[in-house]
């Protein structure tokens, strides 16, 4: 496994890669990898075969956080990553410095105008045009045949394949299932935060899905409104939590609907003390 730094050396590589008919799979990822990206991993590996090369990026992207967000304090641990990715058969790390991937006079980005405006959209407004940017710069550095998405972050997988296909990456993205802790909480390298009683109380998000399926189950027309605020009461019943939104929507259009059925798809993010945490599922039963 190598560890590259530099966007010419790992572009260089990729075109070789290319030219020799090998296919290529990319990962792309903040770094303080677990079980969930190991997932990934393991996913592209499948896609490509045995002969294939895996791509894994670790690059902490400046351009998705906002100035009040925690990009300075985000976990990092490239050493244990880098074992994490050779035991999970990964070719190549891709870690560039942020001056590679964004020059001193860097001035150009790609903005997805539709889906990426509900959701983390309203609450983080630059988020997924920083997102956009990164993704695409990597895909023009790795040049993958396919990549692979957690299901964890479902609106950020439907910005990038929307991305893909208005702009014409010949890349194909692949969305691979949310990885769990055993009691439902959605792994992600942000739980690093939760401390003390906050780890207990974060269960609330995933129960928050698994109520509103019950819901579905049980009756045939439930209203989006109602559910809502039954929910946002049971999440906030655990004192350190806010809910920032809970939102009911099409899955592939996520455009918002008012009667929620089992072909609904729920998300939602609520701040446990300082730390803010997202989650989402279909609400067909079938899990996600
Ligand atoms: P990061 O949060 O590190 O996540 C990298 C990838 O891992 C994403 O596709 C995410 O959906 C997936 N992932 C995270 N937690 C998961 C879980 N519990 N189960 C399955 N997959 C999970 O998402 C980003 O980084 C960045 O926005 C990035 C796409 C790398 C652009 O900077």
């Amino acid at each position: 496994m190598r560890v590259i730094t530099s966007v010419a050396a790992m572009q260089r590589l990729a075109l070789r890669w290319r030219r020799r008919g090998a296919r290529v799979g990319c990962v792309p990822t903040m770094g303080y990898l677990h079980a969930g990206h190991l997932s990934l991993v393991r996913c592209a590996r499948r896609l490509v075969g045995p002969k294939g090369k895996v791509v894994v990026s670790i690059f902490v992207n400046p351009t998705q956080f906002a100035p009040t967000e925690d990009l300075a304090r985000y976990p990092r641990d490239l050493k244990r990553d880098r074992e994490l990715c050779r035991e999970t058969g990964t070719d190549v790390i891709f870690a560039p410095t942020e001056r590679q991937m964004y020059p001193a006079d860097y001035s150009t980005f790609v903005v997805e105008e539709r889906l990426s405006r509900p959701m983390e959209g309203e609450s983080r407004p630059t988020h997924f045009r920083g997102v956009a940017t990164v993704v695409a710069k990597l895909f023009n550095i790795v040049l993958p045949d396919v990549a692979v998405f957690g299901a964890k972050d479902f609106q950020q997988a439907a910005v990038v394949q929307r991305m893909v296909r208005d702009l014409n990456f010949p890349v194909k993205i692949v969305l691979a299932p949310t990885v769990r802790e055993v009691d439902g909480l959605a792994l992600s390298s942000r739980n690093k935060y939760l401390e003390g009683p906050l780890r207990a109380q974060a269960v609330a998000l995933s129960q928050a899905i698994a109520k509103a399926r019950e819901a579905v189950k049980r009756g045939a027309s439930v209203k989006a409104d109602a559910l809502r605020s039954e929910l946002r009461e049971f999440i906030e019943e655990q004192p350190a939590a806010r809910v920032d939104y809970i939102e009911f929507f099409n899955p592939v259009t996520l455009e918002k609907v008012d009667s929620v059925d089992r072909r609904t798809h729920m998300a939602l993010a609520v701040f446990l003390g300082a730390t803010r945490l997202i989650d989402n599922g279909p609400l067909d039963g079938k899990g996600g």
